[in-house]
């Protein structure tokens, strides 16, 4: 908590910490980077993100500079006099905000001592072999560290912290007992108890009130770490979640009530043309089709015009993700478009990295035989149209046009022959496009195995799981991730545990329809916002109180239904999601964030707002929802006064927080007297 009231409040300067700056890692890497424009059009060079330093992402994201700020200049320059290694620079994205890294392997000479005062000066204990509890540890002291000596060199502006998930939280504690002159703001985007309660095989809805979370954090063997994001949770001055499902979570994990959720926004960039994301669905969607092609070689029996390319990816939490209901669902559509007699297939993806030792031979082969076949046409074209000018060129009146088999030659002809040779294939077009470093224990590669979605001929759903991240330099799907996204035609993310959940937001802002849960924070958030979302392309599948089987059948039948789709529906509904966009805009969103800020101010320097009203009234009157599109596509309603994210619950002065009440989009169901059986057999 800062002590004076003399900085100035309304020039303030603002640092973001987080472990993913120029860092990907999941989706608190995509909040900073999306947010970027916003907040650096907002403060400029008095924006600055600080996180570790991983050389290798930074050489590529990182373009090193100069600081001109003299109290950063004087702060970093007696760190680096003390051996603390340091990169500063201009992160290369949008918006180009400054970036301070810390080399954090130069400062793990104190490691021993900062543990031991840690346990002295908050209570937090932390075992030896720990090395992410290490890392975090020694970011947090280097942290506070910067913090105590910059607000040293700068007297007059004041002076916002903001941190982001329990990894960069150490120093919030340290901050609070050194009483260093900063406000802060903890926002966490997930809580550890909640990703391991979840992974596990309990059910934690309907418990989340009943847990013991010093024991269940004591049986899972991450009771320090807890500490470590229960002391940043009640050291901030304000503490903040991504959504209202994980403000519940953590009013009942944390123990401390959210003041407020800052639901996380996109950098949406509109397109001159309106249609021009359908031309990029198109073009991206040519080049999954080539890397199918190329997979399915020997089999590709099913038309291209009639197939619907599916995917979920993110980080490899197979349960929490929801890729065992994902897989179920699959074996259940695919039983259900052969009863149907479909003449459609789909093509379903799992990206999501795992441990691998390289690309599979097959992978590798099905790519190559298809590009030999496709030069060796090019080849037969050229020869061909060669002949075709000469003959053409000799025609005489009375004769016959020439014929086209006539025009290819006997080595065309052994050519092309040698190409269907090499495409025969005696074993099925495999599931996966990577050796796996453990292939006989990994989740997805077994529940596949178990509904046997074995890329049959007769099956009309086909599998591809690619156990890596996305990008354009890999041989065999060369592609980006958000070209590939665009190339799509749905994504499915039917979560359990999910804060937010980026990627289907992702695949609205491009158009592209998705399936989500009402156990994400992304889910609750459209449910609340509009009428019939799934005519918009959001699908929520209910994992709340529908039982397992029953939430598999309604994921199910959303696919199925999305099968039965002509080519202008689909059109049509891409149109209708991505008029969703705006709704996603940081420049709408990060309302919440300003307001955060404000509240993190107020707190700290309350008589620097003396005689002002109790900050901005944040409650809005709960408006319309978008309504149901009619025959024409509908746009989504004016916007004009429509609730802002947080206005389900928002931030304000005055209050201890939000009341359970305000979790609107989210209501407990009745205990049941037995508990559900969550996973799959
Ligand atoms: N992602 C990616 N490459 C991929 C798959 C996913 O960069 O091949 C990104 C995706 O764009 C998203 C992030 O990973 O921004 C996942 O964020 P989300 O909030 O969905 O989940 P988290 O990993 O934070 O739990
Ligand atoms: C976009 C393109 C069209 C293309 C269509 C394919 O709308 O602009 O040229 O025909 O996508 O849609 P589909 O759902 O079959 O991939
Ligand atoms: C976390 C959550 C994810 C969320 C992301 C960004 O990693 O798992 O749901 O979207 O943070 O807030």
């Amino acid at each position: 908590m800062a002590e004076t009231a003399q900085r100035d409040v309304n020039n303030h300067v603002l640092f973001e910490i987080a472990t993913e700056v120029a860092n990907r890692v999941g989706g608190i890497y995509s909040v900073l980077k999306s947010k970027a424009q916003v907040t650096t059009s907002e403060y400029g060079p008095a924006y600055t993100l600080i996180g570790p330093l991983n050389r290798k992402s930074a050489a590529v994201e990182v373009e090193e500079l100069q600081p001109t700020d003299p109290a950063l200049q004087k702060t970093i320059k007696s760190m680096n006099d003390r051996g603390i290694q340091t990169m500063y620079g201009r992160w290369l994205i949008d918006g180009a905000p400054r970036v301070l890294l810390f080399d954090t392997s130069t400062a793990y000479g104190w490691l021993d001592e900062w543990k031991g005062d840690l346990w002295n000066v908050a209570g937090i204990p932390s075992p030896p072999n720990d090395a992410e509890t290490n890392e975090a540890i020694v970011f947090g002291y280097v942290v506070a560290w910067f913090l105590g000596e910059y607000v040293f060199h700068e007297k007059k502006r004041a002076v916002i912290a903001q941190f982001h998930e329990w990894l960069a939280g150490v120093a919030l504690p340290l901050c609070k007992k050194r009483k260093i002159d900063v406000t802060t703001i903890f926002t966490t985007h997930a809580t550890l108890l909640g990703r391991y309660l979840c992974a596990g095989s309990v059910d934690f809805y309907n418990n989340l009130q009943y847990f013991d979370v010093d024991a269940e954090a004591g049986k899972r063997g991450i009771y320090h770490r807890y500490c470590i994001e229960r002391g940043a949770t009640h050291a901030a001055d304000v503490f903040t979640t991504v959504s209202h499902i994980t403000a519940y979570e953590s009013e009942h994990l944390l123990k401390r009530k959210p003041d407020g959720v800052l639901p996380n926004g996109l950098n949406v960039k509109k397109f001159s043309a309106t249609h021009e994301f359908q031309n990029l669905h198109q073009q991206a969607k040519t080049k999954i089709q080539d890397f199918v092609r190329g997979h399915f070689y020997g089999h590709n029996d099913f038309d291209p015009e009639k197939t619907l390319f599916f995917f979920t990816a993110g980080r490899y939490e197979y349960r929490n993700k929801g890729v065992d209901m994902y897989i179920e669902s699959l074996a259940r559509l695919n039983h259900q478009m052969k009863a149907a007699n479909s003449d459609m297939t789909v093509v379903a993806f799992i990206i999501l990295p795992a441990q691998t030792q390289s690309l599979t031979v097959e992978a590798l082969k099905g790519q190559a035989v298809i590009k030999s076949l496709h030069d060796t046409i090019k080849v037969i074209e050229e020869n061909i149209g060669k002949k075709l000018f000469e003959r053409s060129l000799t025609w005489t009146e009375g004769q016959e046009p020439p014929e086209s088999m006539e025009l290819l030659s006997p080595s065309d002809k052994i050519m092309l022959r040698r190409r269907l040779f090499a495409m025969k294939r005696h074993n099925l077009p495999p599931i996966v496009t990577h050796n796996m470093v453990n292939d006989q224990e990994d989740p997805v590669l077994n529940q596949i195995r178990r509904c046997q979605l074995f890329n049959n001929s007769s099956d009309r759903v086909k599998i591809v799981f690619h156990p890596e991240f996305l990008n354009s330099a890999n041989p065999v799907l060369p592609i980006d991730y958000d070209d590939f996204v665009r190339g799509t035609h749905l994504g499915v993310f039917p979560s359990y545990y999910e804060p937010w959940g980026y990627t289907p937001a992702e695949c609205t802002v491009m158009g592209v329809p998705s399936i989500t849960t009402n156990l994400s924070g992304f889910g609750c958030y459209m449910e609340e916002l509009i009428e019939n979302a799934s005519d918009y392309g959001i699908y929520i599948v209910d994992r709340r109180m529908k039982g397992v089987d029953e939430s598999v059948n309604q994921l199910t039948d959303y696919m199925f239904e999305f099968t039965k789709k002509s080519k202008r529906q689909r059109i049509n509904q891409r149109n209708r999601t991505e008029r969703l966009s705006d709704l996603l805009d940081w420049k709408r969103m990060g309302l919440e964030y300003v307001k955060a800020r404000q509240l993190a101010l107020r707190r700290a320097y309350p008589s620097a707002f003396d005689g002002e009203e109790d900050g901005p009234a944040f409650f809005g009157s709960h408006e319309n929802k978008i309504s149901r599109p009619l025959s024409e596509p509908g746009s989504p309603r004016d916007r004009s006064g429509m609730m802002t994210p947080g206005d389900f619950a928002s931030l304000q002065e005055g209050r201890e927080g939000l009341s359970t009440e305000d979790y609107i989009a989210w209501k407990l169901p009745e205990p049941e007297e037995e508990d559900e059986e969550d996973h799959f057999p």
